[in-house]
């Protein structure tokens, strides 16, 4: 008899210990980042984005075409300016598309916005002790 409560009783204890690691694992880290909600230069920045079709040699986190380098956060590395300077002239490598002036600042304003949602590559990241890793993503 006192083997059976002893053995309901472990059941039990494991089955808590299960539920609460899986809420811990299933919620920590999934809180959405307070992010600025996408203006209207950068939307229409990200349909030019689109329109030519510059993932083709570029990515977002890592997630594009390899022709051309990473966009993610070419306004914090780079500036505003040297990203500016080769959507309007291009390069040996790089189209230019001939945009007017308006399009260029949307696409500014556009990558400025992709910007500001994180860092990547991840420069700063800690794994917790319960084993999942977690980007520690101050941007900047
Ligand atoms: C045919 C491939 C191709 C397409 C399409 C393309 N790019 Fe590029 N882009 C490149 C290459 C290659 C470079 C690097 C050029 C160099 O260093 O001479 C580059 C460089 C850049 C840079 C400078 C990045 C850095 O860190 O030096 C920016 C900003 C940029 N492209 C934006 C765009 C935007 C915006 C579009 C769409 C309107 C676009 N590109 C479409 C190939 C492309």
């Amino acid at each position: 008899m006192g083997a059976v409560i002893n053995n309901r009783a472990i059941f039990g204890a494991m089955c808590a210990a299960f539920a609460v690691y899986s809420a811990a694992v299933y919620t920590s880290g999934t809180e959405t980042p307070h992010l600025e909600p996408i203006g209207d230069q950068a939307r229409a920045g990200q349909m030019v984005f689109q329109q030519y079709n510059c993932i083709a040699c570029h990515q977002f986190y890592g997630l594009g075409g390899y022709m051309g380098p990473d966009l993610t956060n070419v306004i914090s590395n780079r500036g505003p300016a040297l990203a500016r300077a080769f959507i309007a002239s291009g390069t040996a490598t790089m189209p230019n598309f001939h945009l007017h002036e308006t399009e260029i600042d949307a696409l500014i304003a556009y990558l400025s916005f992709v910007d500001s949602t994180g860092r990547y590559p991840p420069e700063n990241y800690k794994v917790t002790w319960y084993g999942t890793v977690a980007q520690d993503d101050d941007p900047q």
